[in-house]
């Protein structure tokens, strides 16, 4: 039998990278999905070892027709996909007031952030919807809490906050199936967007990622959670 598929996007760095290495040591065949392809092999070639199975595919989040060409090549090339980590994102607008930021800014963060998730989703869930065990994992942040929200950084906090909609509402439409649709926040971790002070590393930072993607079959649906614990929306 094949092994079960997790698709990573923004893989190449950073969270995405780590959420690659552990699924890959869990025995999923792990596709490194990057904006740069060369960058995408060259993960894949690092990462790579006797008992991790990576490939490498281009993906653009905010191209839909980048997201059409992965459909076809992960129907071509592996026929199936069990687990979807939407992990592309972008934080332009960090510690900016609302009078500085800029509707461009806005729009370009909720394209990458809000509807790069909502693209891809849509274009896998036909394979996804055929697996046994389908699972989606929305990386959000807790800066999208609505009932926490503060000022600064509005842009990057809707966008999430959106995500976080799109996750509930994409749970509801699969009740109805064994799939698990989860958002979930890494905490702030030390990467190019959360910067270098941050507390958390990328590999604590994808654990709970992680979790999510491996839920049993009783585990929960529609929720957010940091670290396997719920997080108020
Ligand atoms: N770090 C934190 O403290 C923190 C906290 C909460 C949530 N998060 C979330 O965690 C996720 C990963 O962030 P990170 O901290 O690992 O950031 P990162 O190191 O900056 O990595 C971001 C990744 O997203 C990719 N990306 C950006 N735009 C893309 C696009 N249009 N198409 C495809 N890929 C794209 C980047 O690719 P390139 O290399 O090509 O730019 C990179 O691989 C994000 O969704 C972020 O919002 C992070």
């Amino acid at each position: 039998m094949s092994l079960p598929v997790a698709v990573v996007t923004g893989a190449n760095r950073g969270i995405g990278r780590c959420v690659a290495e552990q699924l890959a040591d869990l025995g999923y065949m792990v596709v490194i999905a990057s904006r740069s392809l060369a960058q995408a092999q060259a993960t894949v070639t690092e990462l790579s070892s006797q008992e991790r199975r990576f490939i490498a595919v281009q993906l653009d989040v905010t191209d839909q027709a980048s997201v059409q060409a992965l459909a076809g090549v992960l129907q071509e090339r592996l026929g199936r996909v069990d687990v979807l980590i939407n992990n592309a994102g972008v934080a332009l607008d960090k510690f900016q007031s609302f009078e500085s930021t800029s509707a461009a800014v806005f729009e370009q963060t909720l394209q990458v952030n809000t509807l790069g998730a909502f693209r891809v989703t849509q274009a896998l869930l036909p394979m996804l919807r055929a697996a046994a065990a389908p699972r989606i994992v929305n990386v959000s942040s807790q800066l999208g809490s609505l009932e926490r929200m503060t000022g600064l950084t509005v842009a990057y906090r809707a966008s999430k906050a959106a995500l976080n909609a799109v996750t509930r509402s994409v749970a509801h439409e699969l009740a109805d199936t064994s799939a698990k649709v989860n958002s979930v926040c890494p905490g702030w971790v030390a990467t190019e967007l959360g910067g270098m002070d941050a507390p958390t590393t990328p590999q604590e930072g994808a654990r709970g990622i992680v979790w999510a993607a491996t839920l049993p079959e009783l585990g929960p649906t529609g929720g957010f959670f940091q670290e396997g614990t719920p997080l108020p929306w």
